[in-house]
């Protein structure tokens, strides 16, 4: 893997949600029927934030996590980063989005000093990024030892009864919604081909844990196909 592979594939995801950014909230709560809120609440109660803590949403896009954050813990001090400026846009004129420090830059080379945030988490990110591994070391250099890392993202479908129909919800009611509502039928087969290609959460949290996590867990949501992992800086940690 080479720095051209890596520079190439950042360019290709952010030329793809540069495209999306205006219609991905909307899409969002029309893919989840509106249940991605309720995840993302999940993953602000699991990064477990004292008062007035500093956090770190990496691939914030139009800031949902942070913007959660904020609701649940107005005194926290906030950081989203991305290297999509056009989603990051469109963040900043949500309801609260002043109330967030926007940084455009990118997830395998976090522009923060080490041990800076009590926790980082992460919405739909390490599935689009060019090594995931290495994405989460990031993330554990600039978390505080005893911090956690919380990473939501989709998971493949696991072979349960349901399965045939979370089949066609992914090959074919995704992309039709990103045709009709998006206009971006590129986009919204990328979305279900990486889940499909993506890590289960056994091999997620073994990539958490091999990146240097301890208490790696997990839970799981709509019908497993999404997954969110918590992670612990350890207290003793050489990065
Ligand atoms: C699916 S969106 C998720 C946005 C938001 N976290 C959420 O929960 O809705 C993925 C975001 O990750 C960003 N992203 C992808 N690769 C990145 C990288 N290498 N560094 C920083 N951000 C990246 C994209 O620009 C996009 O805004």
């Amino acid at each position: 893997m080479t720095l051209s592979q890596e520079t190439d594939h950042t360019s290709r995801v952010q030329a793809m949600f540069g495209r999306i950014s205006r219609r991905y909230n909307l899409m969002n709560a029309l893919m989840t029927l509106g249940r991605d809120q309720t995840w993302r609440r999940h993953v602000v109660s699991m990064a477990a934030l004292p008062r007035g803590g500093c956090l770190l949403d990496v691939g914030a896009g139009t800031g949902d996590i942070a913007l959660e954050a904020l609701r649940q813990e107005p005194t926290l001090e906030v950081t989203a980063v991305d290297v999509t400026p056009t989603m990051m846009h469109v963040g900043r004129r949500r309801r609260g989005g002043h109330g967030v420090r926007w940084c455009c830059g990118d997830a395998l080379h976090l522009p923060f000093p080490d041990a800076t945030f009590e926790a980082v988490t992460s919405g739909y990110l390490v599935r689009n990024v060019f090594d995931v591994r290495r994405a989460f070391r990031e993330q554990l250099r600039v978390v505080k030892p005893g911090g956690r890392v919380v990473c939501l993202d989709t998971s493949p479908p696991s072979p349960h009864v349901l399965r045939p129909l979370v089949l066609v919800y992914l090959k074919v009611l995704i992309p039709l919604l990103g045709y009709l509502v998006a206009r971006d039928i590129q986009a919204y087969t990328y979305l279900p081909d990486s889940t499909k290609a993506f890590l289960t959460p056994a091999r997620l949290i073994s990539v958490m844990e091999s990146a240097g996590f301890q208490n790696v867990r997990h839970r799981q949501f709509m019908l497993g196909t999404q997954v969110a992992c918590v992670g612990v800086r350890p207290e003793e940690q050489g990065t």
